[in-house]
């Protein structure tokens, strides 16, 4: 029998209610039966409480339903294990038979709760929780670190801006640190990027827009696409084709979520500036505007630049990125640059064999030409976010691959 007077001594994973300092717990249950059952009994044990549908936090303890597809089920929770490093899981099913509970176990599960809910088991399960955080302090420590959130945003539309959100996003992947990453399509009006991966994705923001605050934990790596690099992937699901529009309130919901499930939330922003995009480029921790030094392309992104200026985005925030850099531009380079009142930040060198390739092979340019000079830039740019990584520390290394021809103008802002 639990002992109903034990506190909690330290935070093992997930949150703890500051006030109350009771552990958080999030049902992803179906069955209405339940979930009234499971709500009752761990209201009633002071040491947890039930996760509001506004906190974005991770839950310490996910109890989570097996689903028709069992399968479907244990990938949700591999993942989750791997991602939500803090949170622990619980399955409950009206019918556990051995072959689902040793697959469960595998997958990560730690304790499994028969239907209908028996009050002396969920006791015991949540007591061994209990002692479970209790050996292992500080387990949980790095979620509790939000993710930075890097947005690309397109100067002009064909920029490549999707092919720089991808590709980032896959270098960052690769980092030996490996750090957990999420790429989101918040394209509403091209939404094209599984292509770029070759991922048909089954599930999109529009599963999220009927109801923006049930996103949590659980739906969330629901909705999500495994890259085979272990990359997760939100498709947009909207085109300009489309009926139906992304809202702001969902993409602000989603992205709080991801931030505190991922070190890196990688965002395709598209190139039109509508409410929806710049709710999420107020979320994100850097704008890159993504743009080329072509006549047109330069005069689109220095509007955009004063507007994102002149609407409050602070200048800390904004990174200009050139794609299609060819080294015989060092000098347009310099007069784009006063034109637009903004450094580039990084050069993406021109490429459009090595691009192309990889782009109609769905595979990023770290698998299909890692050791093209794009390709090293990639990582490069990757490595410049990763405060552990030695060639963060070399400033010029971003920049490497220009070094016969680098100037003052072309550094980093
Ligand atoms: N570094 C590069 N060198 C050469 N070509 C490139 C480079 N990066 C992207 N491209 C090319 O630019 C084209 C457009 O890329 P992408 O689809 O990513 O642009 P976009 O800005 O997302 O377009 P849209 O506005 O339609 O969403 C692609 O055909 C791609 O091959
Ligand atoms: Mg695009």
């Amino acid at each position: 029998m639990a002992d109903s007077s034990w506190k909690p001594k330290r935070v093992s994973g997930g949150t703890v209610d500051s006030n109350t300092s009771a552990f958080k717990v999030e049902l992803s249950i179906q069955s209405s039966e339940a979930k009234k059952a499971l709500e009752e009994l761990v209201s009633q044990n002071e040491n947890f409480q039930l996760k509001d549908s506004n906190d974005a936090a991770s839950p310490s303890l996910l109890i989570l339903e097996l689903q028709e597809n069992p399968e479907e089920t244990f990938s949700v929770i591999r993942d989750l294990v791997k991602v939500a490093r803090g949170t622990e899981i619980f399955l409950t099913a009206p019918k556990l038979d051995s072959a689902i509970l040793l697959e469960a176990m595998r997958a990560g599960a730690k304790e499994f709760l028969a239907q209908p809910i028996q009050e002396k088991e969920v006791e015991d399960a949540l007591s061994r929780f209990q002692e479970r955080a209790v050996a292992t302090p500080g387990k949980g420590e790095d979620i509790k670190k939000e993710g930075k959130v890097l947005a690309f945003f397109g100067g002009k539309g064909g920029v490549g801006t999707t092919c720089i959100a991808v590709n980032t996003a896959a270098a960052l992947m690769s980092l030996p640190s490996k750090p957990r990453v999420a790429l989101v399509d918040v394209n509403q009006h091209g939404g094209d990027l599984p292509l770029y991966l070759d991922i048909q994705p089954s599930h999109s923001f529009r599963d999220i827009a009927a109801d923006p605050s049930r996103v949590d934990q659980a739906f969330l790596f629901r909705i999500l696409t495994k890259y085979e690099s272990g990359l997760q992937v939100l498709a947009s699901g909207y085109d300009d084709l489309s009926t139906g529009r992304l809202s702001p309130d969902c993409v602000e919901a989603t992205l709080r979520m991801l931030q505190v499930n991922f070190d890196y939330v990688v965002m395709d922003c598209g190139h039109v500036l509508d409410l929806t995009t710049k709710k999420a480029l107020e979320l994100a921790s850097l704008i890159m505007v993504t743009s080329t030094l072509m006549v047109p392309v330069v005069h689109r992104t220095k509007r955009i630049l004063e507007l994102l200026r002149g609407s409050g985005f602070p200048q800390s925030k904004l990174r200009l990125i050139m794609n299609r850099f060819l080294s015989g531009e060092k000098d347009v380079l310099a007069e784009t640059e006063e034109i637009l009142k903004q450094k580039a930040h990084w050069l993406v060198p021109n490429d459009y064999p090595s691009v192309s390739h990889s782009v109609n092979s769905g595979k990023p340019l770290i698998e299909t030409a890692p050791k093209t000079a794009v390709g090293k830039s990639y990582m490069d740019f990757a490595h410049s976010f990763d405060e552990q990584s030695d060639k963060s520390k070399s400033k010029s290394s971003v920049l490497g691959w220009l070094s016969p021809f680098k100037s003052k103008k072309t550094q980093p802002a």
